[in-house]
């Protein structure tokens, strides 16, 4: 039945095995037209899942509200089915392959009856770069197709270019070439014969499942975000991660921000930061006004995910994999992110967000007044009472999907396939306490070491985590494909694959006074920051010495037009305080446990150095 539609023979093989297997209704192959779209998303409201928004005010947009159980990524069913338990490490869950693939057969066995197994043929990265990834989603959800078609180059025109790559019609000229990732996806909720659906199928078992060695990815029972939209973090990161080690490149969970000066340099940095720890805020920033009126601009290549290689040129370059935003919308308005908020006026699917009266969407933090009315990310009603009373309007982890395209701030190069070319490498989390406003790593082998200790407060993008502050090393603790021990060392044998090399920094806009309230402004104020990492990037200012790195003096740091905050504001958010700092080392020594057997010992003899200038 499929084999009609590609000539693509491993491919043909695959759908037809899954097509036994899975027992859909019926197959349609994607083809990433407005016409699919249009059918698509009427689909989706006619069944119940989608509610079309006003389009005099969110021109062809929809909201969807998933199940409550359904509603943020599943750490701990997710897993790296590795040949052996130390290919993927203590950090991740592990089972043998041949074991997953029986338990995961019996899942999908008839898994898509009474429903349509959709193919959808995609492309991470620009087609034409020497990384980009082609992969094959097939699942039952017609709400993950319209989010690939945002979130990812999608349809006939990445088939062709796979047969022609399979054919010899197109040069070799990406590892890859040819092949393509088998990205298997089901809710898992099949229907009997005339079984009503319900809006968002999904089933409570779930696995999202990787195979590293076969480079595939099985994920059943959920239908949200990254635990179906498979191109993102089961392909661009835990696949990725393992075929960038091999090949000399990595694969990363950080933004890509262009800053252009007021002489016309430009700086491209990445910011390595842990779910919902403002990435997206980052990469669209809009400095404060008198940074606009001297000349600074700020551009944004991705938001979420970097591929980055070492380029003929010696140094890092960049390109972002993916092709829309698949953002958090709580906090998200015109004052915090205004390009944003700017990005998804048109064309786009909100889910978990509140409905108001004529049509349109709401969140908490979109509006300083909440509507007298909504209904909210459960469907039901609700006023400011219920906020009062503590029932957010929209979850915690609602999301917009938004085309990059739309970003009123995207890189001209943003779709370069020779990437843009990096010269900084940020990593922050959320530390309530401890960590200072910036500080600047010694080395390459210092700034590994800042990113492997990372740590941040948890936060709502996953499902059941303790609270508190975590390591999260990279901001890729969920999404390495393999031993993090490993990993670090692929970081480190990194820096002599690069001649120009990036500096390391580490941020946090999220440190708190005594009495709960932020130290730093944030947001658009995070240009300040920006401002003198660009400068050090270029040697244009001296940094100061301290136990932990190089620092600002609030002299050259600029606080123009920021009149609420003081030197002293500056030496609180600023602050290093050897005994917080004790506390740090130890609690890092936990996970330096977990992974003993296979950490570097660069990162060890990092440690004892921090720890020495510490006493
Ligand atoms: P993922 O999409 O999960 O990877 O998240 P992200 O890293 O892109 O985070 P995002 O930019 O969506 O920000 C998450 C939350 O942090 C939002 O509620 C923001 O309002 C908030 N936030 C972002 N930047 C700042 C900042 O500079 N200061 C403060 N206080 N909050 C911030
Ligand atoms: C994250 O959790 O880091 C996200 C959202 O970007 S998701 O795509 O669901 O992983
Ligand atoms: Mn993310």
């Amino acid at each position: 039945m499929s084999d009609a539609h590609t000539n693509h023979a491993d491919l043909a093989a695959w759908v037809e095995k899954m097509v036994t297997l899975c027992q859909p209704d019926a197959v349609r192959w994607c083809d990433g037209s407005q016409a699919e779209w249009n059918e698509l998303t009427q689909l989706l409201v006619d069944s119940g899942t989608f509610t079309r928004l006003n389009p005099e005010k969110r021109p062809n947009s929809f909201l969807a509200r998933s199940t409550p159980s359904d509603v943020a990524r599943v750490e701990n069913r997710t897993y790296i089915c590795s040949r052996r338990p130390d290919l993927a490490g203590p950090t991740n869950n592990w089972e043998d392959p041949k074991k997953m693939k029986e338990i995961l057969n019996g899942k999908f066995a008839s898994c898509m009856k009474g429903r349509t197994m959709y193919v959808i043929p995609f492309c991470m990265g620009p087609p034409d770069s020497p990384l980009a990834k082609i992969g094959v989603q097939l699942t039952d959800s017609a709400y993950v197709v319209v989010n690939m078609r945002i979130m990812t180059h999608m349809g006939a025109h990445i088939l062709k270019r796979l047969e022609d790559e399979a054919s010899g019609a197109i040069p070799a000229k990406r590892d890859g070439h040819g092949h393509f990732v088998p990205c298997l996806h089901s809710v898992g909720a099949p229907l009997a014969p005339g079984q009503q659906d319900v809006p968002w199928p999904c089933n409570e078992d779930k696995y999202i499942c990787h195979f590293p060695e076969t480079r595939e990815i099985m994920s059943y029972g959920s239908g949200y975000g990254g635990n179906a939209l498979l191109g993102k973090k089961c392909l661009a990161l835990r696949i990725a991660t393992n075929i960038a080690r091999e090949h000399n490149w990595m694969a990363e969970h950080m933004l890509i921000l262009g800053l252009e000066s007021p002489d016309g340099e430009k700086t491209y940095l990445t910011a390595a930061f842990p779910s919902a720890c403002g990435k997206t805020n980052l990469a669209m920033i809009v400095p404060p006004k008198s940074y606009v009126e001297a000349g600074w601009k700020t551009t944004i290549v991705g938001d979420d995910i970097a591929w980055l290689w070492p380029h003929e040129d010696g140094r890092l370059h960049a390109i972002n994999p993916e092709s829309g935003y698949f953002g958090v919308a709580p906090g998200t308005s015109y004052d915090t992110n205004p390009i944003a908020m700017d990005s998804m006026r048109e064309n786009c699917i909100f889910t978990n967000v509140a409905l108001t009266d004529d049509g349109d969407v709401w969140w908490e933090g979109l509006t300083k007044e909440p509507p007298a009315h909504l209904i909210d990310w459960k469907g039901r009603d609700w006023t400011p009472a219920d906020g009062e009373a503590g029932n957010v309007a929209a979850h915690a982890n609602a999301r917009f999907t938004a085309p990059a395209s739309q970003c009123p701030t995207i890189d001209p190069d943003w779709q370069n396939p020779d990437g843009v070319p990096i010269s900084a490498i940020i990593f922050g989390g959320r530390r309530p306490s401890t960590m200072p406003l910036v500080f600047q790593a010694f080395n390459w082998s210092h700034g590994v070491y800042l990113g492997a200790t990372m740590g941040s407060e948890v936060t709502a993008a996953a499902i059941g985590l303790k609270a508190g502050v975590r390591r999260d090393p990279m901001a890729m603790l969920p999404f390495c494909g393999y031993n993090m021990g490993d990993y670090f060392s692929h970081w480190l044998e990194m820096r002599g694959k690069v001649t120009h090399l990036p500096r390391f920094f580490h941020v946090n806009w999220f440190r708190r006074d005594t009495d709960g309230s932020f130290l730093w402004p944030g947001f658009g104020d995070n240009m300040r920051v920006l401002e003198w990492i660009v400068k050090r990037c270029h040697g244009a200012i001296p940094g100061h010495e301290t136990p932990i790195g190089w620092t600002p003096h609030f002299k050259e740091f600029n606080t123009e037009g920021l009149e609420d905050f003081t030197h002293e504001d500056f030496d609180k958010a600023m602050a290093y305080n050897p005994e917080e700092w004790k506390e740090e080392l130890l609690s890092q020594g936990e996970l330096y446990l977990k992974l003993y057997d296979h950490l570097p010992k660069e990162l060890i003899f990092q440690r004892e150095l921090l720890a020495a200038r510490l006493s």
